[in-house]
């Protein structure tokens, strides 16, 4: 976040001509209240379609037709710096008052949860991770830029980059899996792709870090519960992403709901002023998550609104999202002398550089020629094919027993589930933007490729079965393509389940197609890893195909097809059951490992070990790994291993490079994730992969935050997942 002296002198300018007032307007987020238009108050509008008394489609009725106040007499006197809105021509009528009518003329920052795609959607970041591919991360986040920009949107609360290694919680669907390596290398090139291109002002936005910190690990996976971990766990696992996303250039961050070892993330002047800005040096500014100043009260960490408020800003949080409590305490707070000018004048300098480089001042409207671009289901050239290529290479085949997969244009095909038809269920959590128009369904994938396919919706996530058109559906064809999961609604924020099984009967569903004898393909949508233990057991074939975006079905019709040949790996591992959660592959090394005796590291009544581990994916070939080879140079360790397709059709591998600190001065994962390469091979072909593990990486944070590099002994692995590796040791000195 670059800006030029004259920008810089423009900032101070305005700094110096402000009113405390102004100031504060700064510092306050809104988004348009909903004031009316409906016979009961809106909080119990959202109960009555939480508990089921309205639908969600009669909720989204009523709201489309709501009253909203957007607040412009509150921009109009500088009250406002920030609004979150989505809507064009609403946002350029706004941003007029703010540049035409207010005293100052200073632009909105507009936000809007842009997670994963605008109206190109493409696949949830749990999958998309699992694609490996940094490129493609980096073109799937500019081309959201591209489209938020487009609408009127320059702030992104985006990307998600919690590690998350519970199931359980809802929002593991949002982020990027469960090793922080991999997540950093997400959360890098999301930057890139986000804000990287300023050429031109509508080419970027500015990218919102969250949530931080440590929100993933919530107790029990319950969203907004407590967390509660060592400091060297807090940078080794939970602040890598955001320490990799600053360097890269990230410009504002969001402060997580939880409390963190006793102190709320919104107020916690360690993690936000020490850590985020003074250590990692945050250029632009940080937001609160929605309603996060005035819960501090709730949490019972501040006496009244105005505590809070006091407390927030002094731990370095700079603007207010939806509480007012800025807006209506922070003139008294500094009045009082318990908020300093400095303070204010830190948070709001953040938000004025952040604007400046943005280009807001001068380029601040959306263009009547780019929003006809957008004009109905249109989508700017090579959108929808980029949704594609992140879709197909997100599917992860989970089981292929008897080479089922790929199937043959030519066999009759019954479709099964509820969830196959429905093209508003395959955009997944944080998607608001989509045209249903572009949403292409799994079934409707496969009919456009296949002549004879019949459909049977037979049972969904929720309901019953029809056991009818189930009898049906298990006569009469070569096989059956089952199509089950979780609805998107199951998923995402407020979304955890202390369950994670297969919901509803399509477990029962299942196994009644299967006792039929017909071959049974189970294709997966769904937002959280599963516990698959049962189907694992019990189904030929399984393919987790997450919730891909707007290209769904077409993606899915072509793995299934074999017109490409299954290529991602899990970002994130799968448990058996759902007790094992939380599980992961990077665990401490414990005294007495799991294994097949009884005083181990173990359950009685379930495995130990991940069902399907991180990093795990087939294809229709198979690769061989051979000639493991370790060097060492003074700055890094170059490994190289052979890689060889020795199936009958050409796929791309994964190749995977761990690494297990042997003995340190305080226990270390038995395995980690350090560099990872992809490799396409044609039938018969070898290919040497080349991976590097740079010294400065092999380190960790001790319980002061202090990074170490111990001399010792290694063991370096390599493989197509984590659990299945070669393994070589090297003595490294630092
Ligand atoms: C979520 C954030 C989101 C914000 C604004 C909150 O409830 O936790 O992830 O960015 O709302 O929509």
């Amino acid at each position: 976040m670059k800006l030029t002296d004259a920008q810089k002198a423009k900032v101070e300018d305005l700094l110096s001509r402000m009113t405390l007032e102004e100031k504060i307007g700064q510092m306050n987020l809104e988004s348009p209240s909903i004031v009316g238009g409906f016979d009961v108050p809106f909080e119990e509008l959202i109960e009555m379609m939480t508990d089921g008394r309205i639908s969600k489609d009669e909720f989204e009725n009523i709201m489309s037709s709501a009253t909203r106040d957007f607040h412009e007499d509150d921009i109009r006197a500088g009250r406002v710096g920030s609004m979150m809105i989505d809507d064009p021509k609403k946002n350029n009528e706004l941003q007029k008052i703010a540049l035409e009518e207010s005293r100052l003329e200073i632009p909105l920052i507009i936000g809007f949860d842009v997670i994963h795609g605008f109206r190109s959607v493409y696949p949830i970041a749990i999958a998309e991770a699992g694609a490996f591919d940094r490129d493609l991360f980096e073109k799937t986040a500019h081309m959201a830029a591209v489209e938020a920009r487009a609408h009127g949107i320059n702030w992104t609360f985006a990307p998600m980059i919690d590690i998350a290694r519970d199931s359980r919680w809802g929002r593991v669907s949002e982020g990027p899996g469960e090793d922080p390596y991999l997540a950093s290398c997400f959360a890098r090139a999301k930057i890139r792709g986000l804000q990287n291109d300023t050429e031109s002002p509508e080419n970027y936005v500015a990218a919102c870090l969250k949530h931080y910190v440590a929100y993933g690990a919530c107790e029990s996976g319950r969203d907004y519960n407590t967390t509660s971990m060592s400091v060297s766990q807090l940078h080794n696992v939970y602040l890598p992403t955001f320490k990799a996303a600053v360097e890269e250039g990230a410009a504002t961050a969001m402060a997580s709901f939880n409390d963190l070892n006793g102190v709320p993330c919104t107020v916690n002047p360690y993690t936000l002023r020490t850590v985020l800005k003074d250590l990692y040096g945050l250029p632009g500014f940080v937001v609160s998550d929605a309603n996060g100043i005035k819960e501090c009260v709730t949490h019972g960490i501040a006496e009244d609104d105005a505590d809070a408020g006091r407390q927030a800003v002094n731990a370095g949080l700079d603007m207010d999202m939806g509480t007012h409590i800025y807006k209506d305490h922070l003139t008294e707070l500094v009045e009082s002398g318990k908020v300093t000018m400095d303070v204010i004048d830190d948070a709001v300098r953040r938000i004025l550089s952040t604007k400046m480089w943005l280009g807001l001042f001068d380029n601040p409207y959306v263009t009547e020629e780019t929003m006809k671009q957008y004009e109905g289901a249109n989508l700017p050239e090579g959108h929808a094919e980029l949704t594609l290529e992140a879709a197909e290479k997100s599917i992860v085949l989970l089981k292929n027993e008897n080479q089922i997969l790929p199937l043959k244009r030519s066999q009759k095909i019954n479709v099964v589930g509820a969830l196959a038809e429905n093209a508003k269920e395959v955009c997944g959590a944080w998607s608001m933007n989509w045209n249903e128009e572009n949403c292409v369904s799994i079934l409707d994938g496969l009919k456009k490729e296949v002549e004879d396919v019949t459909y049977y919706p037979c049972c969904g996530p929720e309901g019953e079965m029809n056991e009818e058109e189930l009898a049906k559906a298990a006569s009469d064809c070569d096989v059956v393509v089952a199509v089950v999961g979780e609805l998107v609604s199951m998923s995402g924020e407020a979304s955890s389940k202390a369950n994670i099984e297969l919901p509803g009967m399509q477990k029962e569903m299942l196994k009644k197609l299967i006792a039929s004898g017909k071959p049974v393909v189970t294709v997966l949508m769904n937002g959280r890893p599963l516990a698959l233990g049962w189907e694992a057991e019990n189904l030929p074939v399984i393919v987790e195909s997450w919730h891909l975006g707007i290209k769904m079905g077409t993606a899915v019709a072509a793995v299934l097809l074999g017109d490409i040949s299954p290529s991602g790996k899990l970002a994130s591992s799968f448990p058996s059951v759902s007790g094992q959660c939380p599980i992961y592959y990077n665990h401490p090394k414990t005294g007495r490992p799991g294994s097949k005796s009884k005083f181990t590291s173990r359950y009685l009544d379930a495995p130990f070990e991940a069902l399907y581990p991180f990093g795990y994916g087939l294809s229709y070939t198979t690769f061989t790994y051979d000639n493991l080879k370790v060097r060492e140079a003074e700055e890094e360790l170059t490994v190289t291993v052979d890689v060889r397709n020795a199936g009958a059709v050409a796929g791309t591998e994964t190749v995977q490079l761990y690494m297990q600190d042997v003995t340190a001065s305080l226990v270390r994962p038995v395995k980690e994730l350090k560099d990872f390469t992809k490799l396409d091979l044609d039938v018969g072909e070898t290919k040497t992969a080349t991976l590097t593990l740079k010294k400065k990486d092999m380190g960790f944070y001790d319980n002061d935050g202090k990074y170490l590099l111990e001399d010792g002994l290694f063991r370096i692995y390599v493989g197509g997942n984590s659990r299945d590796c070669l393994c070589e040791e090297a003595g490294v000195t630092f």
